[in-house]
């Protein structure tokens, strides 16, 4: 991923972890949504686990606090059904409500933000997300992973919707898809010869 002026984005990271850096490591992995004391916050959205790794690394790495973002209401498991439900919630702007919130996201310095991409952007779920959680002032630091198709226009949502934000060069990784598991698996269930 490359962004416009990426080395003082880049410093501007840097000065915002040097101190959770020197203070965060050591401390034992943060659990599932409570707050630790850490100044760095990852919170992740995942389907079917990629930006989940991702995300458990980060926070190992960093003795981050760790946020899994949910929807109040689940999405389908259905693949079809879910492509379907992620382009009807991308054109219409929905914002699905959360299952939760982050119970104070006030004293987090920098906030690693983990999704995948949904139709060439991020999860509506994502917008939900920074609508209900104020990051003025905080370093945004995004980790995407997609299925070949690049991050999309998900760098312009988390733009549009974190303005006060300092968003900084993030990471991204092509990952295994869902639709070519699917298909793998559909062929190899043709072949299968069950008898007796
Ligand atoms: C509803 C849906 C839409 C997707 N749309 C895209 C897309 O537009 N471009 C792309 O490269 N990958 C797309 N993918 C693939 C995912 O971005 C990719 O597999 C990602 O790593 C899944 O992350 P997760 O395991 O954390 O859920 C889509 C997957 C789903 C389920």
């Amino acid at each position: 991923m490359r962004q416009p002026g990426l080395l003082s984005r880049r410093s501007a990271l840097m000065t915002a972890l040097a101190a959770p850096l020197s203070t965060g490591l050591g401390r034992p992995a943060g659990a599932a949504s409570a707050r630790r004391g850490s100044e760095i916050l990852v919170a992740y959205y995942t389907r079917t686990g990629n930006t989940g790794i991702i995300a458990r690394q980060i926070r190992r790495a960093l003795g981050a606090d760790l946020f899994e973002i949910r929807t109040a209401d689940p999405y389908p498991e259905d693949y079809e059904e879910q492509v379907a439900e992620a382009q009807r919630q991308r054109d219409s702007g929905f914002e699905p409500p959360l299952a939760a919130t982050v119970p104070d996201i006030g004293p987090y310095r920098a906030v690693f933000l983990g999704f995948p991409i949904w139709g060439m952007t991020a999860p509506a779920v994502i917008r939900s997300f920074l609508s209900r959680h104020d990051l003025s002032g905080k370093t945004l630091v995004p980790f995407i992973t997609h299925g070949g198709y690049g991050v999309g226009q998900s760098l312009d949502v988390l733009a549009g919707h974190a303005p006060g934000g300092r968003l900084v060069e993030g990471f991204s990784k092509r990952c295994d898809q869902e639709r070519e598991t699917l298909a793998e698996v559909t062929r190899w269930l043709g072949r299968v010869e069950i008898s007796g």
